[in-house]
């Protein structure tokens, strides 16, 4: 695959991890950010993170030195944009901010050059409807952080050139990402949704009482989250019934019909005052929550790993 210059446009905690996703897989990345020092700052921390990467075995081979020199700082937008193939925003989740800077991109890069948000709640539409270079906008969603999570969601606007998604699919793959294509936008894509009926319903389940906080998160963590983690709803299906998934959804479908029928939503912070909160900040006190994320940042590495060997 061409190994082309990418703007990373937005050095934040996305911008940052998109960064080391395109760099390891060998692609040149010039960061932009227009908050004063935060481009230099984020290399800083890349830095920092690529050291832990490679301590684990996670950037292939190479050392943290020659992954970070493929990662520059570029004085200003023209800047970072020049030659880019591709272009990763990740600015702050504000439409108007998203719709200005759109404008500026679709100015400066050179017309062949894609145009991809890392939006996590805005369909390409919304942002990209003035532009005359549309056609070539989308989305291109990443779960954090990308270089230890390799699902990202791809959803065009309904005016994005289907030769801008391929190229996007190809980029993705190329850089050992596993790209979900979808047909056309729906609010939250596909990952979002999934999560938001899990969220709800766990939600649901404590402000009726049937079970703690820490139940309903073991129900995921020891139960279907193993599963998860190398196959999804339909497999599971096609897995759990001698005959696969039609005889799954034969057996199934009017159990979980019954299960899935819409209820009443959860109050969350009612939930979280009548006793949640205390129970999360007995698990884990509020000044220690940074180091329970890096326990959790070595627990994705070591399962990125085990995945990554599975997969040889
Ligand atoms: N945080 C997450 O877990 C997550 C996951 C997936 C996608 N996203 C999406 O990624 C995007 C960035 O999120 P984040 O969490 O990295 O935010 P963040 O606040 O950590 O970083 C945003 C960065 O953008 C910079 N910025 C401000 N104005 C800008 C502009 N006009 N042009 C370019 N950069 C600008 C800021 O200085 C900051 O460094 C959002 O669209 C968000 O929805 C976030």
């Amino acid at each position: 695959m061409e190994r082309g210059r990418i703007a990373i446009v937005g050095c934040g905690l996305v911008g940052r991890g998109w960064a080391i996703t395109f760099a390891r897989a060998g692609h040149e990345a010039a960061l932009f950010d227009p908050a004063e020092g935060a481009a230099e700052a984020a290399r800083a921390r890349i830095a920092t993170a690529l050291d832990d990467l490679a301590a684990v075995g996670l950037l292939e081979g190479q050392t943290a030195g020659d992954v970070l020199a493929r990662i520059g700082v570029a004085p200003g937008l023209e800047a970072a944009l020049e030659g880019a193939v591709h272009v990763q925003e990740s600015a702050p989740e504000v439409l108007e901010v998203k719709r200005a800077l759109y404008l500026d991109l679709d100015r400066i890069a050179l017309p062949e050059t894609v145009l991809a948000s890392s939006t996590s709640g805005f369909v390409a539409s919304s942002f990209t409807d003035h532009l005359d270079g549309r056609a070539r906008c989308l989305v291109n969603h990443p779960l954090n952080p990308p270089f230890l999570i390799p699902c990202v969601e791809i959803c065009p606007a309904p005016w994005t050139d289907a030769a801008v998604v391929e190229r996007t699919r190809a980029l993705m793959e190329g850089i050992g990402q596993s790209p979900i294509v979808m047909t056309r936008e729906l609010d939250g894509f596909i990952v979002n949704r999934l999560q938001a009926a899990l969220v709800e319903e766990a939600f649901r389940l404590v402000e009726g009482g049937y079970a703690s906080a820490g139940e309903v998160d073991r129900a995921v963590s020891e139960g279907l989250g193993l599963r998860w983690s190398f196959m999804g709803p339909f497999e599971t299906g096609d897995l759990n019934a001698q005959g696969g998934i039609r005889a799954y959804a034969k057996l199934y479908q009017h159990v979980f019909h019954r299960l899935a029928q819409p209820q009443p939503q959860a109050d969350w912070l009612e939930t979280l005052d009548r006793g949640v909160e205390a129970e999360m900040r007995a698990r884990v006190p509020l000044d220690r929550l940074g180091e329970r994320s890096l326990w959790r940042d070595r627990r994705l590495m070591a399962l990125a790993v085990h995945k990554r060997q599975q997969e040889r």
